[in-house]
């Protein structure tokens, strides 16, 4: 099948390349690839067809793949999608931008969950498949048995979202904030070692984290040090549009935005690389201790690791730094809550670029090109 890549330079394209080539994707496709800025250079993988990097926005040359895989972002997918479909392109659009997400002709893939409407779909000749929020996804991975067993009546999750989600620069920013930290505060830390006060130390680390000086191009704000408790937009009703995509793009992954389970909180971006981490209250359908919801939660699918909920499991489990760069989706810190018998507590941790990312939208290439995962 002729694959049309584009945006494989980008953060999380470059994730989904490392992934194609160590799962071997490449041998099962032809590959062209797309830049809307290098077209004319070598590709990074010749293909028979196309060894220089062809344009992102040449439509005929588009019209030509029976698969095009996108991380270029939502701006590329709006201008050239309608495009394609009105120039009566019928091949496979497989998409990390939200643009599309609740368009009725597209399904938000995550396939070790909703596999059966991703089928279904295919089915019915659906052709626009797009890889979900991230925080949605994790979620939904993290907390897949329970939900296969319709044991959840409501969900509220409160997210500790790291820098990735925001992009590439922003990563850059956190870091260059703490180094900025680092740097202007020698002074303050030599004299909190010589003994000084800790809160003349902690008047002159709130200082620096105030003033011009420190990098907040991105963020507006300085992270390290800080929290931001908005991410994305203000939809005016008093929710972020993060905190809305939980409940909307999760009930459409599930199939039941009929019969909706309610899903809400609060989305805080923190001083994390890449993944993001998740604090739950769950509403049970039924009361359940929390030995059976863990048995529950082991069998979601390959990826969940239930983490015992103990300090040292916690601190060694469940934690952004053990899960970065790892497919693994741990979820721990469940016990009953003294609310009633039907609540538990969980805390889940993912990575914001695998299965955040990338991962739905490199396996729905392969069950298209290959028919299986
Ligand atoms: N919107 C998410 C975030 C990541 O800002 O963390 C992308 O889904």
């Amino acid at each position: 099948m002729r694959v049309g890549i584009i945006g494989w330079r980008g953060m999380v394209g470059s994730v989904l390349m490392e992934r194609m080539r160590a799962e071997d994707d490449f041998a099962l496709i032809e590959p062209t690839f797309f830049s809307t800025t290098q077209a004319g250079l070598s590709a990074p993988l010749a293909s028979h067809a196309h060894a220089l990097i062809c344009d992102a926005n040449d439509i005929a040359v588009l019209s030509g793949m029976d698969v095009i895989l996108t991380c270029q972002g939502g701006a590329y997918t709006e201008r050239v999608h309608p495009r394609l479909r009105a120039a009566g392109w019928g091949g496979y659009w497989i998409d990390a931008a939200s643009s599309l997400r609740m368009q009725p002709e597209a399904v938000i893939i995550l396939d070790p969950v909703n596999r059966d409407v991703i089928d279904a779909a295919l089915r019915r000749g659906q052709r626009d498949f797009i890889g979900g929020n991230c925080t949605v996804s994790l979620l939904l991975l993290a907390l897949a048995g329970l939900f296969k067993a319709d044991l959840i009546e409501w969900i509220s999750s409160m997210t500790y979202q790291a820098a990735s989600g925001a992009g590439a620069a922003n990563m850059r920013e956190l870091v260059a904030q703490m180094a900025y930290l680092g740097l202007e505060s020698g002074a303050p830390i030599a004299d909190a070692d010589a003994g000084a006060s800790i809160l003349e130390f902690d008047r002159a680390i709130a200082t620096r984290l105030r003033v011009a000086g420190i990098p907040v191009a991105e963020f507006g704000q300085a992270l390290a040090g800080n929290l931001i408790p908005w991410i994305d937009s203000d939809l005016g009703t008093g929710q972020s549009r993060e905190e809305w995509k939980s409940g909307a793009e999760a009930n459409k992954i599930l199939d039941r935005t009929e019969r909706p389970i309610a899903i809400d909180g609060v989305c805080v971006r923190v001083g994390v690389m890449r993944c993001h981490s998740q604090a739950l209250t769950i509403k049970l359908r039924r009361p359940m201790d929390a030995a059976a919801v863990e048995d529950v939660l082991r069998g979601g699918n390959s990826w969940v690791r239930v983490i015992q909920n103990t300090r040292d499991e916690s601190m060694r489990a469940l934690t952004p730094l053990a899960v970065s760069g790892t497919m693994d989706i741990p979820i721990g810190r469940i016990r009953n809550l003294p609310m009633g018998p039907q609540y538990i507590s969980a805390f889940t941790v993912g990575d914001q670029l695998l299965w955040g990312a990338a991962e739905p939208l490199r396996r729905m290439l392969r069950l298209i090109v290959s028919g299986t995962i």
